[in-house]
């Protein structure tokens, strides 16, 4: 069985259709890319993975179950800008959603649960690099840094799916490189299942295992929200490097003229 469902999913704000019938299986362990212009739904897609929406129409099954109402514990979701508490520290950022989680009312462990939640997250942080930061404040810490720490904190919680919205967007290409490095050998560990927003079409072909493309094919002038973006191209990225490179290549310049210009150097390998 397919980990993840979307049926005939649809999403509307008043007379606005932003997302139109998508329907997508999703097998356990994918690591999914997205790519599509600015504003054709792509973040509105995450929200609705997240259960922070529920879709105007269709439905969004978890292993058969339609999703909780809620964000559960089971999803964690990064930003593209850093989404981490400036008063708490490196540490306390990553403890925060593990006592939220063991004690939603009072927000704090005692005893040995704190313990445990402490080794956990200093275990966290030492794999994402940050094990020597782990008393500083996130204004003391690099963009990356805090990036990294953003994904520590959604990680700790072991989710079995990740959602990440343009998580790498206000990077630096050489922090960039390395936060990929990382986050592939962080789900290479997990087993989780991805779903990662970017603008960037070299970074979607590097990480993925899918890269869909999401695109509004119909516009009318007259009614600009008549029509919703769909997602036009999923093009398979694990098994046949050359094939997903031509395909690639192939996409309408309508479509990847609307994206950063993809440096696709190494990008075969
Ligand atoms: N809560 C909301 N209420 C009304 N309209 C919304 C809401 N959320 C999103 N929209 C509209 O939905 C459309 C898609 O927005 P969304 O943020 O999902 O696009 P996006 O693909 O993530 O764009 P970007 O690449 O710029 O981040 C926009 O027209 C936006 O105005
Ligand atoms: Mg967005």
């Amino acid at each position: 069985m397919s980990a993840i469902s979307i049926r005939n999913v649809w999403q509307q704000y008043d007379d606005n259709v932003v997302l139109e019938n998508l329907n997508l299986e999703v097998a356990s362990g994918e690591f999914i890319t997205m790519v599509g212009a600015s504003g054709c739904g792509k973040s509105t897609f995450l929200r609705l993975l997240l259960g922070q929406e529920k879709p105007s129409k269709g439905q969004i099954l978890l292993d058969g179950v339609p999703l909780a109402a809620e964000p559960g514990p089971e999803r964690g979701v990064v930003f593209q800008r850093y989404s981490v508490f400036p008063h708490l520290t490196v540490l306390g950022n990553v403890m925060l959603g593990l006592e939220l989680q063991g004690s939603p009312l009072l927000g704090r462990l005692l005893g040995t649960q704190r313990r445990e939640a402490r080794e956990r997250s200093v275990a966290m942080l030492e794999s994402v690099g940050l094990g020597q930061a782990l008393d500083k404040y996130p204004h003391a810490l690099s963009g990356g840094m805090q990036q990294r720490l953003a994904i520590a904190q959604a990680l700790v919680k072991t989710p079995r799916i990740l959602l990440l919205d343009e998580p790498f967007g206000a990077l630096d290409p050489g922090i960039r490189k390395d936060m990929h490095e990382l986050l592939l050998s962080l789900w290479k560990k997990s087993g989780l299942t991805v779903f990662m927003v970017t603008h960037d079409l070299s970074e979607g072909f590097t990480l993925g295992t899918r890269l869909m493309v999401f695109d509004k094919t119909r516009i009318d002038p007259q009614a600009p929200g008549a029509y919703g973006a769909r997602i036009t191209y999923d093009i398979p990225l694990n098994s046949d490097r050359l094939a997903a490179r031509a395909a690639l290549d192939a996409l309408p310049e309508r479509i990847t003229g609307k994206l950063a210009t993809p440096d696709m150097q190494g990008a075969s390998a």
